[in-house]
């Protein structure tokens, strides 16, 4: 996966002298510190990060942590005072007017909190407002905002004013105006806080559906730690003006690093939020068309599973049978269907309800071929507090 934003040391300080902002924040001050000695506001401080193509990546923070801020460097609103920004290579921090105007329409997207949508004009109007800006012609606007309108599924709106649709009805028209420009890079500031609970968790899991054919890159700001756990393939956590914790969701939960990183993950759901393979142990499978023993590598105290050509699963073979393999019996003979099984990204929370007692739990991967066995023991351990931290890359 290539990087598509890269940002690099980027600070930015709101007031009349950021050098000498600069040199105390260099110097250890902090954002409080800056403040008081001579009033200045960091609103960022020595941020670095890079966001995977293709990937949602979350900025997540409590109000005033700089997240707006960031966002506004990165599609250049705002000029950070020191540091680069890179997208696909090429930094937009040195990039003059014209490349801006260019890069702004072209290559990335914004879509807000309050959905910025212009009151008199009708849906499909409001949609193809930026290929207008652009100097697109009508017909070819229209289909393009048409085309957007239905993957978002409000075609059938679009001769409406933005006053007769639902708040998730205008933030769907929002990301399909985002969209329709065709940008790789989509950056959504809050772009669902404004919305009801239900509503809320409506769209984002629309915007997981639409992103699974889309694969744009989206900078993601949110407030609420839980939406960033939902979306996010990676999250930056930021207070006063830094990052102060990066990572997949998973690492940031298991190993959250800091007290205020903890604060946010001490509710979670881990059930919800760690899947089959995350607990999940290797196994040396038995093959159904092999010798017909039990290979001396076999752990003689865990069932084994027995596998076909195509690497699926046949049937298991109780620990205590083992031993009769070795006898000379056909794997067949003492094979059962005495197991269940789960794909590696399902949730704990599904193993959980398909745990049955003395019966093996397979993982498999999307195509039915066995990937490994799940410990029950080990789901306690990772949806539970656990008494030892989990071993760290796991
Ligand atoms: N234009 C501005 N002038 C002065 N201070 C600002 C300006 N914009 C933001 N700030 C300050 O920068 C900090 C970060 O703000 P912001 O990026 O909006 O935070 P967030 O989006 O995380 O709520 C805050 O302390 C805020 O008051
Ligand atoms: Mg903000």
């Amino acid at each position: 996966m290539t990087d598509r934003i890269t940002v690099e040391g980027v600070y930015k300080i709101f007031g009349k002298s950021p050098e000498e902002a600069l040199r105390l924040m260099e110097a250890g001050d902090t954002k409080e510190g800056v403040l008081a000695k001579i009033g200045q506001v960091v609103g960022l401080c020595d941020v670095s990060l890079t966001v995977p193509a293709g990937s949602i990546y979350m900025i997540m923070g409590l109000s005033g942590s700089g997240k707006s801020t960031l966002a506004r460097c990165v599609n250049r609103l705002i000029e950070p005072n020191a540091g680069r920004i890179l997208i696909d290579g090429q930094e937009i921090t040195g990039a003059d007017e014209a490349q801006l105007r260019e890069i702004r329409r072209t290559r990335i997207s914004m879509v807000f909190q309050h959905f910025g949508l212009l009151p008199n004009r009708t849906v499909v109007e409001n949609t193809e407002f930026g290929l207008k800006l652009r100097g697109v012609t009508v017909r070819e606007r229209r289909n393009k905002a048409m085309e957007v309108l239905q993957i978002v599924g409000l075609a059938s709106w679009a001769n409406h004013l933005p006053h007769e649709l639902s708040g998730g009805m205008r933030q769907r028209v929002g990301l399909a105006r985002a969209l329709a420009t065709d940008a790789d890079v989509l950056i959504m500031d809050e772009a669902f806080s404004a919305l009801d609970p239900l509503i809320r968790s409506e769209m984002q899991d629309e915007l997981l559906r639409l992103q699974r054919t889309l694969k744009k890159t989206i900078l993601f700001i949110t407030h609420d730690f839980q939406e960033a756990l939902k979306l996010g393939s990676r999250i930056a956590i930021m207070s006063d003006g830094k990052v102060v914790r990066e990572g997949t969701p998973q690492d940031i939960v298991l190993n959250p690093n800091n007290d205020y990183v903890a604060a946010f993950t001490r509710d979670v759901d881990r059930a919800r939020l760690f899947d089959a393979c995350s607990v999940m142990a290797q196994c040396k499978p038995l093959a159904l068309n092999g010798e017909g023993k039990a290979s001396s590598t076999v752990d003689r105290d865990a069932p084994a599973f027995v596998i076909d050509d195509g690497g699926r699963i046949a049937g298991v073979v109780a620990a205590d049978a083992l031993a009769r393999l070795e006898q000379g019996l056909a794997i067949r003979s003492v094979m059962t269907q005495d197991y269940e099984m789960v794909t590696s990204t399902a949730k704990l929370s599904e193993v959980a309800s398909i745990y049955r007692r003395d019966r093996p739990i397979a993982v498999v991967d999307q195509s039915g071929r066995l990937m490994g066995r799940i410990d029950p023991l080990q789901i306690l351990a990772r949806i539970g507090v656990p008494a030892q931290p989990p071993a760290a890359g796991n």
